[in-house]
């Protein structure tokens, strides 16, 4: 194969070769400039092409000299979702609940097929960034705030999807992204090598160790530096010290953007020459990329070498996908949204759910009359999150929900078919709230025995570019929750949103309740099997609760305090903390073991520990084990996650549940990025819950 490409290279003009670099958007504004370029028949690779349009763009390419292929890139980031017929899976941060690495290969790779199928060739997946800041607008995006959980979870989905090479994956957005101060974002990401190595690189270096075939860069800048133009981390770094050797792809307009709004460059051949000898390989969207890039090779301003390697590692993952010699498989069409894909999705969505409290409320076997209060009961756009057919490419608000959609409210009527199912609005997450709409709500519940409340967010408040200081429920939700409660109301309160709310005073109000994030197409049947009882709740948080709006630093992993490291104004402790979530069963732990308690560098500590289903109901129990190196020459955290395993147990049951844990996975990297792995004292954490751990200690000679 790279005899094969190297051959390629050499026939291939400079025009063809910087064409090979530069992607163009099917939904451009300018469709005589986007049919300009497909005209060409020598584009590399074009994106936000649907299956159904791609003859247009790959004829020229056929009819071209080389006829190399270009390369169709979309956002199925939580299934092929921007197609309606397509399977709609919870999203990341719905799936991180799961904890559960088989799970979202197998997603990996069924999307992969419905991709595939469609005639497309690359997913602009996983997100790698964490989401440790609320304020962020992309939270719902990321496998939550833990490096750890996402380095193995964005692992998996990358084996799923390059399974049988249907399609590249890409690692995005490299790197710190959601890290930028404020949360704002494409802002600053503050942060010093030492610390992007500490926390924000590891789910990237184990996206190269998966064979991650694409990154993307990130829109903003590390300590001033921007990401698209910072050789040091494309090149030096990833390229040559972690060994990718896929290709790199700018976010969008990202060449444009250093020039209107990071202005490190002058103009757009500026921005190029900075790009390409960074080693970034590929441009997205920024279409005067191909002239200027031209001029500047001509002119000696970027030497042709770069443009070699950039084209020998675009080539290089077409000819993975068989899209160079023609042996390109693609499954059948009818493997889009099929019933295979469909079992699966229901089995995460049950998955992906997190009990967060029941008072004894739950399971809810029959009831006469339930009230289902909530617009995001029926929100399909709301309960979907971001990227599907409701949202990109272009915001689509005349899109309508496909029939095989379990809304909450069409999930509880299924699964509830004798009793009587009331439903209303209630409240209004983007605004157009009437006292009417609050009463009805009130009478709607008034003769019903339980009240199902389904609150969130929606789009309006989660997104790229919508990052918000007060993640709340908006409107009359909580005021609803009290009325209702006043009134003697059961209340199981179901959440449908994009990111961790302020939910403290909510907790106090409700019976039960239940986080789902996006939960996806088979959400509302999931659920509703999970309140009555036909299924097990299993989900773990992957992401803190706070107690109050302005608590930050919120993520589990922080450093030990100075002076009590609280707010005067604000408790200490988070409200649900990473790792928290109910279950019907009950799980009771036994003391660590470890094989022996002094252990040399080169050495791996077995950890094993007894844990007893003390209930009448089979479940799964997702047992964490974290590490605290009790002294370092570097700040370390009060814990960090650093294995989990998924178990099933039969209703009183136990199981040994061993991990093999390596000394060498303790080390830190010390003020001068070196990895180092001191002597000394270690305590290990075993948990269920995030909140109530197992402790043991061992030495390190
Ligand atoms: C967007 C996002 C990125 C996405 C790309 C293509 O702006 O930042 O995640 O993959 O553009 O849609």
């Amino acid at each position: 194969m790279e005899q094969y490409i190297e051959k390629l290279i050499e026939q291939m003009t400079l025009e063809e070769k910087v064409a090979q670099m530069q992607q163009i958007s099917a939904n451009m504004a300018d469709k005589a400039l986007r049919n300009k370029f497909i005209e060409m028949g020598t584009v590399g690779s074009f994106l936000h092409v649907l299956g159904s349009e791609t003859a247009d763009y790959t004829t020229p390419a056929e009819n071209s000299r080389l006829k190399i292929s270009p390369i169709f890139g979309i956002d199925a980031i939580h299934g092929h979702a921007l197609l309606k017929e397509a399977t709609v899976f919870p999203s990341q941060l719905a799936l991180a609940c799961t904890f559960d690495d088989n799970l979202l290969e197998e997603i990996g790779y069924a999307t992969a097929k419905e991709v595939c199928a469609d005639g497309l060739d690359w997913v602009f997946s996983p997100v790698l960034c964490l989401g440790r800041d609320l304020r962020w607008g992309r939270i719902d995006e990321t496998f939550g705030e833990d490096y750890y959980l996402a380095s193995r979870l964005g692992s998996a989905i990358i084996n799923g999807y390059q399974k049988d090479n249907l399609v590249a994956a890409c690692a995005k957005h490299y790197l710190g992204y959601g890290e930028a101060t404020g949360g704002r974002d494409s802002y600053d990401t503050e942060i010093t090598e030492r610390y992007a190595r500490e926390i924000f690189l590891k789910p990237f270096k184990a996206a190269v160790d998966a064979g991650c075939m694409t990154f993307m860069t990130a829109y903003g800048t590390i300590d001033g530096k921007p990401l698209t133009a910072s050789r040091k981390w494309i090149t030096e770094i990833l390229k040559e010290e972690l060994g990718f050797d896929g290709f790199i792809v700018t976010d969008w307009d990202n060449y444009k953007s250093l020039v209107t709004c990071l202005h490190t460059a002058e103009n757009i051949e500026e921005a190029c020459v900075d790009g390409v000898t960074a080693g970034n390989d590929m441009a997205m969207f920024t279409c005067d990329f191909y002239e200027n890039t031209l001029k500047a090779v001509k002119s000696g301003k970027i030497p042709e070498s770069a443009i070699n390697e950039s084209v020998r590692r675009i080539l290089r993952v077409k000819a993975r996908l068989g899209l160079l010699d023609g042996t390109r498989a693609r499954p059948p069409k009818s493997v889009i949204g099929c019933e295979e894909h469909k079992k699966l999705n229901y089995k995460a969505a049950v998955d992906s759910a997190v009990l967060l409290k029941n008072n004894g409320i739950l399971p809810l076997k029959a009831a006469k009359k339930i009230a289902v209060i909530g617009e995001n009961a029926v929100s399909v756009r709301a309960q979907y999150g971001d990227w599907t057919y409701f949202s990109h490419p272009d915001p689509k608000p005349e899109a309508t929900a496909k029939e095989k959609t379990y809304t909450l409210l069409k999930g509880v009527k299924e699964v509830y078919p004798s009793s009587e199912i009331v439903y209303s609005q209630g409240y209004s997450i983007s605004g157009e709230e009437t006292e009417d709409m609050f009463n009805k709500a009130i009478d709607t519940a008034e003769s019903a025995e339980v009240v199902i409340a389904v609150l969130g967010d929606n789009l309006d408040w989660n997104g790229e570019g919508r990052d918000i200081v007060n993640p709340v429920l908006r409107g009359r939700q909580i005021e609803l929750i009290k009325e209702l409660n006043a009134k003697g109301k059961k209340i199981i309160c179901v959440l449908v949103n994009g990111k961790p709310l302020v939910i403290s005073e909510l907790e106090k109000y409700c019976d039960a309740l239940i986080e789902t994030f996006n939960g996806g197409d088979m959400c509302g049947l999931a659920v509703a099997k999970l309140i009555k009882g036909e299924e097990n709740f299993s989900g773990k948080l992957p992401i803190s609760f706070p107690n109050e709006v302005g608590s930050h630093p919120n993520y589990y992993n922080q450093y030990e305090h100075w002076h009590g490291g609280r707010y005067k104004d604000a408790q200490k402790e988070c409200l649900f903390p990473f790792g928290f979530g109910l279950s019907y069963s009950k799980f009771a732990y036994s003391e660590i073991t470890l094989d022996k308690d002094e252990f040399g560098k080169d050495e791996s500590v077995r950890v094993s520990v007894t844990v007893e289903n003390q209930s009448d109901t089979d479940g799964f129990e997702t047992v964490q084990l974290y590490f605290k190196d009790k002294v370092c020459k570097m700040l370390t955290p009060v814990r960090q996650l650093i294995d989990y395993k998924k178990v099933f147990i039969k209703a009183g049951q136990k199981i040994k549940v061993e991990f093999e844990l390596p000394i060498d996975r303790l080390g830190y990297y010390d003020e001068n990025c070196n990895y180092r792995v001191d002597g000394g004292d270690f305590t290990l954490f075993v948990s269920g819950n995030g909140k109530d751990f197992k402790e043991t200690a061992f030495r390190v000679n």
